[in-house]
């Protein structure tokens, strides 16, 4: 049984930026909560993600360092977020790149909690992007506040799309 606290699933789902959330508490990380943006994104429903990690959608070796590095963040690395280019492909073959970021949260009696959430970077333009990071901006600062008040603890998470671009660039290069 996952501890996601009350309210949380909702308040991802009212969001229009794909959003996920991963408990390491359960065996293979798989989702727990996906919202609906998410399953619009990568064309799979709601009911078919839950339960399952997210690595059954990466593109075969193409996605393998970003693999890696992300595997390497979730369970090795005391950073308490980052931010990955993932290639994908949607449930209907279409391939784009992810732009993820991840966001640690934990709490004192429960495993660690890991929201993902999502930027399809080839389909979106910049303005498009800009609007759905800002969008998200605001919708993190109620889960901050939400998970705060139920004893969680995560890092203000920094979600600037052009900044975040320029960095997984120059991680890449
Ligand atoms: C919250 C969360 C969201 C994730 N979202 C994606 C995603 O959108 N695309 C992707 O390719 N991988 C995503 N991943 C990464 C995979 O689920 C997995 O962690 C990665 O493949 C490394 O682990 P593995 O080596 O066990 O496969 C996500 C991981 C977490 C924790």
């Amino acid at each position: 049984m996952t501890m996601v606290p009350r309210g949380l699933a909702d308040l991802i789902d009212s969001c229009e930026v794909a959003a996920v959330i991963a408990d390491t508490g359960l065996h293979g990380t798989p989702l727990v909560v996906a919202n609906h943006a998410f399953s619009r994104m990568t064309g799979y429903p709601v009911s078919q993600i839950v339960g399952r990690n997210c690595r059954f959608m990466q593109t075969g070796d193409a996605a393998a360092t970003a693999r890696k590095r992300i595997h390497n963040f979730v369970h090795d690395d005391p950073a308490m977020q980052d931010q990955f280019i993932v290639p994908y492909t949607r449930r209907d073959g279409t391939p784009y790149l992810n732009l993820l970021h991840l966001v640690k949260m934990i709490h004192p009696d429960h495993p660690m909690l890991v929201l993902g959430i999502q930027f399809d970077i080839t389909s979106q333009s910049i303005s498009e992007l800009k609007r759905s990071s800002a969008t998200m901006r605001y919708h993190m600062r109620l889960i901050e506040k939400l998970m705060l008040a139920e004893g969680w603890s995560l890092e203000p998470a920094t979600i600037d799309i052009e900044d975040s671009l320029e960095r997984v660039a120059l991680c890449a290069s």
